[in-house]
């Protein structure tokens, strides 16, 4: 209903979002800047993405290499969100936009923007003023979009350069190019808002995911150890053609129970004629906004079972094809995210990698700076000391144990994001494993 109803407006929301948050336009270049989400979508479809998932391998590889040579032979305490989250971004970024952008460059304006991304629903809640004067006034709010503002000045520099843009993938270049052709309907400020939009899509949601992962699976110590088997199992080298979600499902699954349980879903519709879900008695009238709350849909036992709000790493694996179907951190219908399917392959990718490669420690500390940290962790921010938040999970085995997990930044508001940051560092033991991969 929510993903096809002919009463509701698939775009409309989407586009205010691309409006209000991104500053992609709304109507100057609207017609210019569809056309760059059509040519994202026909390229990054699940028969397409072949070369890019190659191209993002490689930079994994190189990454993971490094990342074993920094621990040391006897391996060493490591902040594990951020060393990941990056990995994730440069990968990502470097291999998409090849030798032209540097993604170190554009990483901590985007983290920026983004870790203050709530500020834009709570403005919106408040009475009186226009958004102009809370954007002006509020700390947060000035950070969002003094990060928004670093972020496209960059992004516009890559754009401007012909050079760069001809080292990018196909997709990109072809957008690229395309703006670029098209200036006088669509200005540059305009192009680089939506490449920004691209960017965070491609890179922000997928590197969270380790950061959560990792702290949940290190503590189901027999899923862990049939994981393992799983990954070992696999070819050495390289894993691009292999098909990860046959060869290693309780990895895939343990994969998508952390994108349910952490993600943050935006989807929104907006109402066009009287409109009434089923089974309920209230009808929303023409112009009111639906929106999927990640929470609520995650959490629903009637469709996760009792122990919804339980991380059980095995629960995709055990629910099969039907599971996956109900899994809506991608969103879903016609505003479905983009990205999912190199998002999927790069995330099974990536994790087998670190897997197969390291040996990690149980003992997980959460609220501790490195002194060796680089100053775009949580922007040189001390960490904060707390509580961290106390939740349930269910081994492979069946036991059952309470753990720590970080606290989820913005939590109680979503983001316009995919997947909500842990609010504190997480730090492992990572040893380098003596093996041929
Ligand atoms: C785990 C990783 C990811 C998650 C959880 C995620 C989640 C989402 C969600 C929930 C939406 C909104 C869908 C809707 O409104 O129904 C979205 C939109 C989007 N995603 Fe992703 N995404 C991820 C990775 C990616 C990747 C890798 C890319 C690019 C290759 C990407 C590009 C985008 C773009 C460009 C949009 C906006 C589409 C639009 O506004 O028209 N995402 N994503």
């Amino acid at each position: 209903m929510f993903t096809s109803s002919p009463a509701l407006d698939h775009r409309d929301s989407i586009d205010e979002m691309h409006d209000y948050v991104w500053d992609v336009p709304r109507k100057h270049g609207y017609e210019v800047t569809r056309n760059a989400d059509k040519i994202m979508g026909r390229h990054l479809t699940k028969a397409k993405i072949g070369s890019m998932v190659t191209l993002v391998e490689d930079k994994v590889l190189e990454d993971v290499a490094r990342l074993r040579q920094s621990v040391g032979p006897s391996g060493s305490r490591v902040p594990f969100g951020h060393r990941t989250w990056s990995l994730l971004w440069n990968s990502s970024l470097g291999a998409l936009f090849g030798g032209g952008l540097d993604p170190t460059w554009v990483r901590g304006p985007a983290r920026e923007m983004m870790h203050n991304a709530n500020v834009c629903y709570f403005i919106d809640l408040l009475p009186f003023l226009p958004r102009a004067f809370w954007f002006a006034v509020l700390p947060k709010a000035r950070a969002f979009r003094r990060g928004r503002r670093d972020l496209h000045s960059r992004l516009a520099k890559w754009l401007d350069n012909d050079d760069a843009v001809s080292q990018a993938d196909d997709m990109l270049q072809e957008i690229g190019k395309m703006f670029n052709s098209r200036r006088d309907e669509c200005n540059l400020e305009a192009a680089s808002a939506w490449v920004a939009m691209f960017v965070t899509g491609l890179a922000v949601n997928t590197g969270e995911v380790t950061g959560w992962l990792f702290p949940y699976l290190l503590r189901s110590p027999a899923l862990l150890k049939a994981i393992r088997a799983e990954c070992d199992a696999l070819p050495a080298g390289r894993l691009d053609q292999v098909d990860l979600k046959a060869s290693a499902p309780l990895l895939s699954s343990a994969i998508q129970e952390t994108l349910r349980i952490r993600g943050s879903i935006f989807s929104g519709r907006t109402v066009k004629k009287p409109f009434q879900l089923p089974g309920y008695d209230h009808q929303f009238k023409r112009g009111d906004l639906l929106r999927i709350m990640s929470p609520g849909a995650a959490l629903d036992t009637d469709c996760w079972g009792d122990d919804a709000a339980v991380w059980r790493g095995d629960r995709f694996y055990q629910g099969g094809d039907q599971m996956y179907n109900s899994q809506l951190a991608f969103g879903g219908g016609v505003t479905t995210c983009p990205g999912r399917w190199l998002a999927t392959a790069e995330l099974l990718i990536v994790t087998a990698h670190l897997i197969r490669n390291f040996d990690f420690g149980t003992d997980i500390s959460l609220h501790e700076k490195l002194p060796d940290e680089g100053d775009d962790t949580e922007f040189g921010a001390p960490c904060k000391a707390g509580t961290g938040e106390v939740v349930k999970l269910t081994d492979l085995d069946g036991k059952s144990y309470d753990i720590v997990m970080p606290n989820m930044e913005n939590s109680g508001c979503e983001i316009p994001s995919g997947l909500l940051p842990p609010l504190e560092e997480t730090v492992i033991f990572m040893k380098p494993r003596d093996i041929d991969v």
